[in-house]
């Protein structure tokens, strides 16, 4: 049966400094899970050929770089839009704007930043993605935690609601292989 592979980018300078949304380059510990990656990928996907979807931001094209795949970038995998706070830290967010900061911590999916996206905005802008995922063969997509908890949560069977709270962590390559009742999955970690 077919897979898809899903993977964050690797460390970026903003999770380094712990600023959300731009478009950093990678630190030096991403740089090197960007060099682990191949090897993680094969060790999963042996010979099959893969084709690589990333975003459009360049922390996804870092991290794709060496693996010797086709590649695509697509604009509807961007991270989720944070409007106004983009650039900003969690902490600088709740000083600025704190009747946001509780009200995105009050409803987390339908929250949409001042001048951007909510995580239900982001759901409705990766159904073409979906859809092409459903009849691709064997993808491998690098892109960013809230869209990849959105993608998860659809192949998961979780609730969209759910999306915001999908465990989906840096420097982790996940396998889902839908099955008729479930998706199964494996988590591949690399040690960088
Ligand atoms: O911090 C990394 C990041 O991808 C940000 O760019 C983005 O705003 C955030 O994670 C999404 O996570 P959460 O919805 O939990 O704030």
């Amino acid at each position: 049966p077919r897979s898809i592979w899903i993977s964050r980018h690797g460390e970026s300078m903003f999770n380094v400094t712990g600023q959300i949304g731009g478009d950093a380059n990678l630190s030096p510990r991403g740089q090197r899970y960007a060099e682990e990656l191949p090897r993680l990928v094969r060790n999963s996907a042996g010979d099959t050929p893969l084709t690589v979807w990333t975003s459009t931001l360049k922390r996804t094209a870092q991290t794709a770089h060496h693996l010797p795949y086709e590649k695509l970038s697509w604009k509807a995998l961007d991270e989720l839009d944070s409007g106004v706070c983009d650039g900003l830290t969690y902490a600088e967010i709740e000083q600025r704007y704190p009747s946001d900061f509780a009200a995105r911590d009050a409803d987390k999916y339908n929250y949409r930043y001042l001048g951007g996206e909510s995580y239900r905005d982001v759901v409705i802008r990766l159904e073409p993605i979906i859809m092409e995922l459903e009849r691709s063969e064997n993808i491998l997509i690098v892109t960013h935690q809230a869209v990849l908890r959105c993608i998860y949560a659809y192949f998961m069977g979780s609730s969209q609601e759910q999306s915001p709270w999908m465990e989906v962590p840096l420097h982790t390559l996940i396998r889902l292989t839908p099955r008729a009742y479930k998706t199964e999955e494996e988590r591949m970690y690399a040690d960088v």
